[in-house]
C-alpha cells in the first residue's frame, strides 16, 4: 500500500524514479509525485491519477539530479488531491519526505508544530512527520551539532511517532545523503555500485541490482554515494545482511498478455511446479518441507492448528481446514487476522499457528503473527514474499516460489497456497494415520496438478464466451459445498474486486436460509460441484434455483452426470483427486471474472480502491 522509491547515485534520478514508480504502481494509484534534488534545490512534481500523468508532467520539467525520492499513493488521510500527494516538503522548505503507513498521533504533532510556527498545506498525517523532522533539524542547529544533524533530526522525530512508517527523506542542506527508516511498513535497500535504491519492494530495485538489504522495524539507513550504514532506533550500528533477489525482471513483465492477471493465470502450471520442486520424499509417499523448524516428534505434540490471514489468502486457510482435517485428522481453526489480533482467543498450549500471505507484508496478518508469538505460540508462515517481514519474523515456514504476482487480484499465489496446504495435509497425515499407499496415491495426485491446470486453461475461449453472455448482470451468487465452499467465496471475491459486480459466496445448501430470496432472472448463480457423495445434493440445490427462474453456470468435473437442460452453461474441469479439486475449480472462476471485467471495460490489474499489499490497518 503506497509505493516508495528513493535513489542516490550517479544516474539521472528522474527516469529512475518514474520507472520504479511504474513497477510499484500496483501498491496504490490514487496519485503520485517526486522530488528531484537539483543544484537549485528541491524540484517537486505531483499529479493526481496514474503514474502516467506524472510521467507526462515530468517530461515538461528540466530539473536534473542524482538524488531524489518518489511515491505512488493509496489514500488514507485526506482525499485524492495534489496537495495531499507525496512528497511532503516541510513548511520551512528544509525537508522532503515520502511516507507509507499511518502516523496515529499526527493530530497532537500538528498542534505542537503549529505552535512552533510550522504550517500545513495538506490533510495528511505524513506532512506532520516531515514538519517534525524539520523542527528537530532546526533544533539540532541551535544545539550546535553539525555533520549528523539531518540524521539525528530524523531519528529524534521518529522517536515521537505512534503508528507505522516506511519513509525516504532528503534535506536541502545535504545533497549527498538519503535517509530511510521503517516501522511496520516495508522498506528495502538495493545495494549497487556507488548507488543505492530505497523501495517498498523488490520490483523497483531488480532492474538495477539484485543485492538487497531487508530493513527491520525500527531500523534507519543513511546512504551516500560512497556507502551506507544501518542503525537501530537506539543509534547502534547494525551489520547489514545482503541478500540476493531470486527472480529476474522478465518474471515481472506482462510479455504477450494484455494484463498481468491473465499472464499470472496462465503461469499457474509453472507456479505449481515450483511449489512442489524438491518437496516429495524419495519413496514418493510424503511431502518434505525444509523450513518448518519443527521435528516430526514436535509436530506429533501438536493437537490443533490455527490458520489466519486476510482476503484471498483467508480462503486458502478455509481449504486447509477441509484438507488437513480430512487427511491428517488434526482440528483446524480459521480466523481473519484482523479479528484474531484483537480478540482474546483462548488457545490450547499445543496449538500451532499458521499465517498465509502472498506478500508477507499484510499488516493485519503481521499483527496476528506477533500477537500469537507474544503469547508464546510457535508460528509458521506460508508466503510468496521471500525476505518479507512475515517470512523473517515467523519461526519457520514454507515459501511458495510462485514468482512475482503483480495483478492486484491474486491468482497464481492462491492456487499455489492451495497446493501447499494439500501437501501439508499429506505431510501431517503421514506423521499420523495415513498409510504409505494412501500417501503415495496423494503424491501422484499432487504431481498431476500442473498438467490438469494446463488442460483446464484450454477452456479459456469457452469461458470468454460465457463471460460475454453474463457481463451485464449486477448480482451473482457463487455456491459450493465442502472444500468448494471456500472456492465459491474466492470466485465471488474475484468478480467483485475486478468487475465491481455485487457477488456473494455461500455454502450451496445454506442458500435456502436466506440468499434464495435474491434468486430471480436477474441474479445468476455459479455452482461449483466436482463430484463425490454430495454431488446429487448440489444438483437439488440447482433445481431450487431453476425453479425460481435463476440462471445457472455449473463448473463440474468431467465424469459428473448432469441432467440434460438443467443448467444454462457448463464449464467442465478434468477428473482428479479431491485433494487437488479446489485448485482445478479455481481456474475457471479466475477466467470468468477476468473476462467479465474486460467485457465491462474495467482496469483489471488496478481495480478501483484496491492496492496489492495492504500495509495499513
Ligand atoms: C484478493 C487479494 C487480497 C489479498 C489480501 C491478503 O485478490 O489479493 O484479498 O489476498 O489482501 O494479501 P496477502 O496474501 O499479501 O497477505
Amino acid at each position: 500500500m503506497c509505493g516508495i522509491v528513493g535513489y542516490i547515485g550517479k544516474k539521472d534520478v528522474r527516469n529512475l524514479l518514474l520507472e520504479g514508480l511504474k513497477r510499484l504502481e500496483y501498491r496504490g494509484y490514487d496519485s503520485s509525485g517526486l522530488v528531484v534534488f537539483s543544484p537549485t534545490g528541491f524540484n517537486v512534481i505531483k499529479r493526481i491519477g496514474r503514474v502516467a500523468k506524472l510521467v507526462e508532467a515530468t517530461s515538461k520539467n528540466s530539473a536534473k539530479g542524482t538524488l531524489g525520492i518518489s511515491h505512488t499513493r493509496w489514500a488514507t488521510h485526506g482525499g485524492v488531491t495534489e496537495s495531499n500527494t507525496h512528497p511532503h516538503v516541510s513548511s520551512d522548505g528544509k525537508i522532503a519526505m515520502v511516507h507509507n503507513g499511518v502516523i496515529e498521533n499526527y493530530v497532537e504533532m500538528k498542534k505542537f508544530l503549529e505552535i512552533k510556527g510550522f504550517s500545513f498545506s495538506s490533510e495528511t498525517d505524513s506532512e506532520a512527520l516531515s514538519n517534525l523532522i524539520a523542527y528537530h533539524y532546526a533544533k539540532e542547529k541551535e544545539d550546535g551539532e553539525d555533520t549528523s544533524r539531518f540524521f539525528t533530526a530524523v531519528r529524534k522525530a521518529l522517536s515521537h511517532v505512534e503508528g507505522t512508517y516506511g519513509i525516504a527523506v532528503t534535506c536541502v542542506d545535504y545533497p549527498d545523503e538519503l535517509i530511510g527508516a521503517r516501522k511496520g511498513s516495508p522498506l528495502i535497500l538495493g545495494v549497487g555500485k556507488g548507488e543505492y535504491i530505497l523501495a517498498s519492494d523488490e520490483s523497483a530495485i531488480i532492474t538495477h541490482t539484485s543485492n538487497v538489504v531487508y530493513l527491520d522495524d525500527n531500523e534507519m539507513v543513511s546512504m551516500s554515494r560512497d556507502g551506507f550504514r544501518v542503525v537501530s532506533a537506539a543509534d547502534e550500528g547494525i551489520d547489514p545482511v545482503i541478500n540476493t533477489i531470486d527472480w529476474n525482471i522478465e518474471d515481472s513483465e506482462k510479455g504477450k498478455f494484455e494484463h498481468y492477471m491473465l499472464k499470472e493465470i496462465f503461469e499457474q502450471p509453472a507456479a505449481l511446479e515450483n511449489a512442489m520442486r524438491g518437496r516429495f520424499s524419495d519413496d514418493g509417499s510424503t511431502a518434505i518441507f525444509g523450513g518448518l523448524n519443527l521435528t516430526p516428534r514436535e509436530l506429533r505434540q501438536i493437537d490443533r492448528l490455527l490458520f489466519t490471514s486476510c482476503g484471498t489468502a483467508w480462503h486458502s486457510c478455509l481449504v486447509a481446514e477441509y484438507l488437513i482435517e480430512r487427511y491428517a485428522r488434526i482440528p483446524v481453526e480459521v480466523e481473519y487476522a484482523s479479528e484474531l489480533r484483537y480478540r482474546n482467543a483462548p488457545l490450547d498450549k499445543n496449538t500451532l499457528v499458521f499465517v498465509v500471505t502472498q506478500s508477507g507484508e499484510t499488516i493485519d496478518t503481521l499483527g496476528a503473527l506477533r500477537e500469537a508469538q507474544r503469547r508464546g505460540y510457535r508460528t509458521l508462515a506460508i508466503t510468496n514474499g521471500v525476505g518479507s517481514t512475515i517470512a523473517r519474523e515467523a519461526d519457520g515456514g514454507i515459501y511458495q516460489h510462485a514468482g512475482p504476482e503483480v495483478g492486484v487480484a491474486s491468482t497464481k499465489a492462491f492456487t499455489s497456497q492451495l497446493l501447499i496446504v494439500a501437501m501439508l495435509a499429506l505431510y501431517l497425515g503421514r506423521l499420523r494415520d495415513m498409510s504409505y499407499t494412501d500417501g503415495a496415491e496423494m503424491v501422484k495426485a499432487l504431481r498431476s496438478v500442473p498438467n490438469l491446470v494446463r488442460e483446464t486453461l484450454k477452456q479459456d475461449q469457452h469461458i470468454k464466451a460465457i463471460a460475454a453472455k453474463y457481463a451485464g448482470y449486477a448480482d451473482f451468487l457463487f455456491l459450493g459445498r465442502q472444500a468448494m465452499f471456500p472456492i465459491a467465496l474466492e470466485g465471488a471475491l474475484k468478480l467483485k474486486e475486478i468487475s465491481y459486480i455485487h457477488a456473494e459466496g455461500y455454502p450451496a445448501a445454506e442458500m435456502k436460509h436466506g440468499p434464495i430470496a435474491l434468486i430471480c432472472e436477474e441474479c445468476p448463480s455459479v455452482f461449483i460441484a466436482t463430484g463425490g457423495e454430495i454431488f446429487q445434493k448440489v444438483l437439488s440445490n440447482i433445481q431450487e434455483v431453476k425453479a425460481r427462474k435463476g440462471k445457472v453456470i455449473l463448473i463440474h468435473s468431467k465424469s459428473c452426470e448432469v441432467p440434460d437442460g438443467l443448467v444454462d452453461d457448463t464449464i467442465i474441469i478434468p477428473d482428479a483427486a479431491d485433494s487437488v479439486m479446489p485448485i482445478l475449480a479455481t481456474v475457471p472462476l479466475q477466467l470468468l471474472s477476468y473476462y467479465i471485467a474486460v467485457e465491462r471495460g474495467c482496469d483489471v490489474d488496478k481495480p478501483r480502491n484496491l492496492a496489492k499489499s495492504v500495509t495499513v490497518e
